[in-house]
């Protein structure tokens, strides 16, 4: 059995957050989600989180289930990545292998977790680190080998001499342990170094020490291994991740006109032959269907879009869309709007909490809430549906086929049942009975010559 140790812990200073690092976000998922989401789709099934600034925070913001393990953490308590592994211990079995990986580091591919895992294996070793050459190694520890190219100790940039911090060569801080190996070590570690601080990276040495033999798994690809500090390293981080899930899309069928200018989180689903325009954000867990376009500046969030749907410069929010339906320019739908095939929003048409079936249209400013439209129905340009009454919300229902004419309001609760026409600019409070014109507005007067008569005239 493999299981993974996920570190996230540690305070996180420099991001200068009163939120625990791990849960601040990158394409639209905490740190520590991407982690463990790595962590199962390479297979491994068992996560093993250990928590500590923010504990409940963090419990919280993390969807997936994991187990937690919590770190003594406070003043004159033990630190380091060695105390926070061997708060796992009860869990770690002899014949198991153990994956360790860091809550902060998100980039981490599972290509590179089964590689470490086979390299592990393959090589018969006690405990394998993930390693890379860096340019500027400052701050990383160093891995020191052997003349046989086997990693005798991992020595901290601060307790290294000068030859030691001469090497490029650095610790990820990912590794692969035998569960029995790293048990021994465990006891073994101590705090007697520059941090006064339990170093995992001692394990090595200690492995080395009992005649067990380490690797070091070396990738070329450093940026899986970037770990994030700061603001700015999640910026950084953030357009990487957008990079691999454009380029995804872009592999599976999607046209991104600009994929440095386009905002799609994680779990985001998109199918083939749809195209993207600049600017475009689509977030959360929206799915989109083949052949749609999303316009410029569109907004989706929570979403479920179908086939053939054009989205102009609009804000969807938790809100379903069904086939060949256009929306937009400018039109907001807020949550649960559900919006049936062929359908139009138009241009400044808000609709809220309200179900519109099939072949309907509002074509432009109106607002819809709480309402359930029928098929067929014509909604006239500035239409309103009175749906507060400064206390409550009610909900109104517009049969199949009616037409409602323009700068109409519509006050909820009522009904307009089906094949009814309302005149343009009524005022419409009660039941409108099947198949009839309601007009509810005052009768037109045309006073003739009024204006001579009051003098008005220039
Ligand atoms: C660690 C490694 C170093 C490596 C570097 C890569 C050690 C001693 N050093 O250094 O060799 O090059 O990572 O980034 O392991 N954490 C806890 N509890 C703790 C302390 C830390 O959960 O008590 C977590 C942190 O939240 C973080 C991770 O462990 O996610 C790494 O801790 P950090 O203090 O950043 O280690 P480094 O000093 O960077
Ligand atoms: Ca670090």
């Amino acid at each position: 059995m493999i299981f993974s140790i996920i570190l996230a812990a540690g305070e996180g200073t420099r991001m200068k957050s009163k939120f625990p690092k791990v849960m601040h976000k990158i394409c639209g998922k905490p740190l520590l989600s991407h982690v463990i989401n790595t962590s199962r789709i390479s297979g491994i099934d068992k996560n093993i989180v250990i928590i500590g600034k923010g504990a409940d925070l963090v419990r919280n913001s993390v969807e997936e289930e994991v187990f937690f393990v919590e770190q003594p953490m406070g003043e004159g308590l033990p630190y380091g990545t060695g105390f926070a592994v061997m708060q796992a211990k009860d869990h770690i079995k002899d014949d198991s292998q153990v994956i360790i990986l860091y809550g902060d580091t998100p980039l981490i591919t599972k290509e590179t977790i089964r590689n470490i895992i086979d390299y592990h294996k393959n090589g018969n070793y006690e405990a394998t680190v993930l390693s890379a050459n860096f340019e500027d190694p400052t701050g990383y520890g160093r891995i020191l080998r052997d003349d046989k190219g086997n990693v005798k100790a991992i020595v901290e940039h601060k307790d290294a001499n000068e030859l030691e911090r001469k090497i490029k060569e650095i610790n990820s801080g990912i590794y692969c342990f035998n569960g029995k190996g790293l048990k021994v070590a465990l006891d073994k570690l101590d705090n007697n170094n520059a941090q006064n601080e339990y170093y995992i990276t001692d394990a090595i040495k200690i492995l080395n020490d009992l005649g067990l033999k380490v690797g070091g798994y070396k990738i070329s690809d450093s940026e899986e291994i970037f770990g994030i500090n700061s603001r700015i390293q999640l910026a950084e981080a953030e357009e990487i991740m957008r990079k691999r899930i454009n380029n995804y899309h872009m592999t599976n069928g999607v046209t991104i006109i600009s994929p440095n200018n386009t905002y799609i989180d994680a779990d985001v689903n998109i199918k083939r032959d749809t195209i993207i325009y600049p600017g475009a954000i689509i977030e959360g867990k929206t799915s989109i269907g083949e052949d749609c376009i999303i316009g410029q500046n569109s907004r989706i969030l929570d979403s479920h879009i179908g086939k053939g749907v054009e989205i102009q410069i609009s804000t969807i929010i938790e809100s379903k869309i069904d086939d060949n339906t256009h929306i937009g320019p400018y039109a907001y739908l807020r949550p649960n709007s559900d919006i049936g095939k062929n359908v139009k929003i138009g241009d400044f048409v808000e609709v809220k909490n309200s179900k519109i079936d099939d072949n309907s249209k509002a074509s432009h400013l109106s607002y819809i809430g709480d309402a359930h439209i029928g098929k067929g129905v014509n909604i006239g340009c500035g239409t309103i549906f009175v749906n507060y009454d400064g206390k409550k919300k009610h909900r109104t229902v517009v049969e199949d086929n009616v037409f409602i004419g323009c700068n109409s309001n519509i006050v909820s609760p009522v009904e307009i049942e089906e094949g009814a026409y309302i005149a343009a600019g009524s005022t419409i409070t009660e039941r409108v009975p099947k198949g009839s014109l309601s007009i509810a507005r005052a009768k037109q007067v045309n006073k003739e010559d009024w204006v001579k008569k009051k003098d008005f005239k220039k």
